[in-house]
């Protein structure tokens, strides 16, 4: 399977910063064998899709409505019609700041399907649930729970981002990565037969050019969801560099 390589700019971009989307835009044509793209703050998307067309965009949430009255909210289908092909659903920020549950990220995910986006459902554990013994079990009831059955005729990835190794500098061990990968990978075949077999499931929480290559080369492990690292093409493009080698 190819590699997947999306970064997660968070709150992070202003239009001054297209120009630094350029750089990175720019390095990934060198790493053409990685499939590669920028989730960006909703405000950068259309100047972003137009000045690089052919590269790939998404946002980092949508609403499960394709319009009304949601103040402050962006749907799937806007998204879309700005020229984003992408969307984070669930990520553990998301979780904890707007509360959003499992049942959110599931209806957020149809309208996401229907919109014929990407998706991208992120789950992971706490450190608290990790200490417990609980990692799969969480891990396997935000999978049953965030992912619709009806994802089967639609693009879709799994981000594995446990809670605590986001923005901490922390990672799991490769084991400890191996072992969940593995799970996801079983749940999602249960699921959805062959085609779970290649839904991309990609690891996110402190990945960077230096670790990159040891996480990205662990069974199961597609690609990877960078925030900090993804911010810059200096720091985001050796992450690239290291997927093409595998
Ligand atoms: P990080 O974020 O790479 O900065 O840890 C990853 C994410 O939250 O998607």
């Amino acid at each position: 399977m190819r590699k997947l390589i999306v970064g997660n700019w968070k709150m992070n971009g202003v239009l001054t910063q297209v120009d630094e989307i350029g750089n990175i835009v720019k390095g990934a044509q060198l790493y053409d064998n990685v499939d590669c793209g920028l989730c960006l703050p909703a405000t950068l998307i259309y100047a972003a899709t137009q000045r690089f067309p052919a590269f790939h965009f998404g946002g980092q949430d949508c609403h499960k409505d394709v319009k009304g009255a949601h103040t402050g909210c962006v749907s799937a289908a806007m998204l879309k019609d700005v020229g984003a092909g992408l969307v984070i659903l669930g990520h553990s920020e998301r979780r904890a700041d707007q509360h959003e549950k499992n049942a959110d990220v599931h209806a957020k995910a149809i309208a996401a399907g229907e919109a014929g986006l990407h998706i991208i459902i992120c789950v992971g554990e706490t450190e608290a649930q990790r200490e417990a013994g609980q990692t799969e079990d969480v891990i396997l009831a935000q999978l049953s729970d965030s992912v619709p059955d009806t994802l089967a005729g639609s693009k879709f990835s799994i981000a594995y981002e446990p809670v605590w190794a986001i923005g901490s500098g922390k990672v799991p061990l490769i084991e400890e990565i191996a072992t969940v990968h593995g799970a996801i990978r079983a749940h999602l075949k249960q699921r959805f037969g062959d085609a779970g077999a290649v839904v991309p499931i990609l690891y996110g929480g402190s990945m960077n050019g230096d670790n990159a290559a040891a996480i990205l080369g662990v069974p199961n492990v597609d690609g990877g969801l960078i925030g900090g690292a993804s911010l810059t093409a200096e720091k985001f493009l050796p992450v690239l560099k290291a997927a093409s080698q595998l």
